[in-house]
């Protein structure tokens, strides 16, 4: 071949949904370039396009099927390129199925437990006139090529699927059972990263809490942490999500005793009503939700606690919805992610009675969106004039004189400074607070 007439097979991947699909584009894209695949620049120059897919909300899966469609003109123009289907969404079998015969163009659909058979799927694919399809539910995870977003902090999963069934939640039938990762090999991966100079690690797993649990004799959660906080040359310790229910007295004990664990707890509440918690599955009430909030906020000084909120799911009346009202100003939230309740195919409360109404269900986000903006924004205003350590992780992409990093409490604070800061632990002090983000000012 002649030299001059090479060039490498491109790839571009768009990722939906939550962290471990962002790091599950990492494992594809490390698989990808060990085939000796190389980035590309846009969706419409590469050889490979694929799109990892999320089916937790129908709005998800929505934002899905409309970019399939516009794809098609894509395919058209460049009939060579592979297009690839992956993730939560299609492990849906009746999902795969409908987007295979609708649009034919697809090349290969694999759900999540198909990424070490991706090399030969995708050969297949290439040669294949029909659509190749993997939604085989089982796959080994560990050991693949993993291609890093970044080189200063990274995702780390201690487990994979989810065995709780909370009634309205897809998660554990697309992602499977729960199974924790060897300890072992998580504390290696994390001495890894510390030695080529990672600051900051972030736990993943749907439930982190219950790690270990589905291993014998191995180390729980707060046993984990304790050993990757004795990791030298790392900063930070993130992990999520974490359950409620399993957030117990020894895992505060060991991240009020660490020194790189964040004091940042995201502790998805979902709502703050007795009934609806117990028709969610969640096993646990306000009361106590309310409790460990208060002992967390006692003993770990400074921290912030954010949250995921369910509006509108199936028998929440008003007397719930104020429940849930009360709770987050009982609570003060940093910050809570509140969504609609959207039933999905499959799971208990799709079937339940007393689906709410999708106009009540706005009304209600609206009005608790506008309340925990002003909570937020008051809990950001109580930093305004304090010294914060933040982790640099970008410069915007708008306004090339401000840079972008996080608090140990996971706060946004944006800032002005032409030095090369990325990836280094700096002191700001804040100086403008908004609801969802600060500003600060360096202090070199
Ligand atoms: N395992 C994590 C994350 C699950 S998905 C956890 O348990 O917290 C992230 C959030 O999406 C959930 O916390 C929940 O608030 C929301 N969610 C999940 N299923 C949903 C559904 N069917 N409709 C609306 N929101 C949903
Ligand atoms: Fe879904 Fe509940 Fe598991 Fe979270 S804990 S992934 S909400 S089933
Ligand atoms: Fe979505 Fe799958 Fe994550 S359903 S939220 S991408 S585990």
């Amino acid at each position: 071949m002649n030299k001059h007439d090479w060039s490498p097979k491109k790839y571009f991947i768009l990722t939906y949904g939550c962290q471990m699909n962002v790091f599950d584009s990492e494992v594809l894209s490390g698989i990808l370039e060990a085939m000796g695949y190389s980035p590309a620049n846009s969706e419409e120059d590469t050889d490979v396009l694929l799109i990892n897919t999320c089916a937790v909300r129908q709005k998800a899966e929505e934002k899905v099927l409309s970019k399939l469609g516009r794809l098609r003109s894509i395919k058209k123009k460049n009939p060579e390129m592979l297009l690839v289907i992956w993730g939560c969404m299609v492990q849906q079998k009746d999902l795969a199925e409908q987007i295979s015969s609708r649009y034919k163009y697809i090349d290969l659909i694999g759900g999540p437990h198909a990424l070490e058979r991706f090399p030969q799927l995708l050969e297949k694919a290439r040669t294949s006139s029909k659509t190749v399809i993997d939604i085989n539910d089982e796959g080994e995870r560990d050991h693949l090529h993993i291609k890093r977003g970044h080189d200063f902090k990274a995702w780390v999963p201690i487990s994979h699927g989810c065995s709780n069934y909370c009634t309205y939640c897809i998660v554990p039938y697309v992602r499977g059972p729960e199974r924790s990762r060897p300890p072992e090999r998580i504390i290696q991966e994390v001495k890894e990263l510390a030695k080529n100079g990672y600051k900051e690690i972030t736990l993943l797993g749907q439930n982190v809490n219950s790690y270990g649990k589905d291993i014998k004799g191995g180390l729980d959660f707060a046993d984990l942490l304790q050993r990757l906080d004795a990791i030298e040359g790392l900063a930070r310790i993130r992990y999520m999500t974490s359950h409620p229910r399993d957030f117990n007295d020894k895992i505060i004990r060991t991240i009020e005793k660490g020194r790189k664990i964040c004091e940042h707890f995201h502790l998805p509440v979902q709502s703050g009503s007795n009934k609806i918690l117990k028709l969610m599955n969640r096993g646990y009430t306000r009361e106590y939700y309310l409790e460990l909030i208060n002992k967390i906020k006692s003993r770990v000084e400074h921290c912030s606690i954010t949250s995921d909120i369910i509006i509108g799911f199936p028998g929440e009346e008003d007397a719930d919805y104020q429940d849930t009202l009360d709770l987050i100003q009982k609570v003060q939230f940093d910050a809570a992610y509140v969504f609609i309740y959207s039933p999905r195919k499959g799971t208990k409360a799709t079937a339940m009675a007393d689906q709410v109404d999708l106009e009540i269900k706005k009304e209600r986000i609206k009005k608790l969106n506008k309340i925990q903006g002003k909570i937020s924004l008051d809990k950001n205003r109580q930093l305004l004039g304090t010294k914060q350590e933040i982790l640099v992780e970008e410069r915007s992409k708008t306004n090339p004189d401000m840079i972008t990093g996080r608090t140990r409490t996971n706060k946004i604070v944006h800032f002005s400074s032409e030095e090369n800061l990325l990836g280094k632990l700096i002191d700001v002090e804040i100086i403008e607070a908004k609801s969802w983000t600060l500003t600060g000012k360096y202090l070199p």
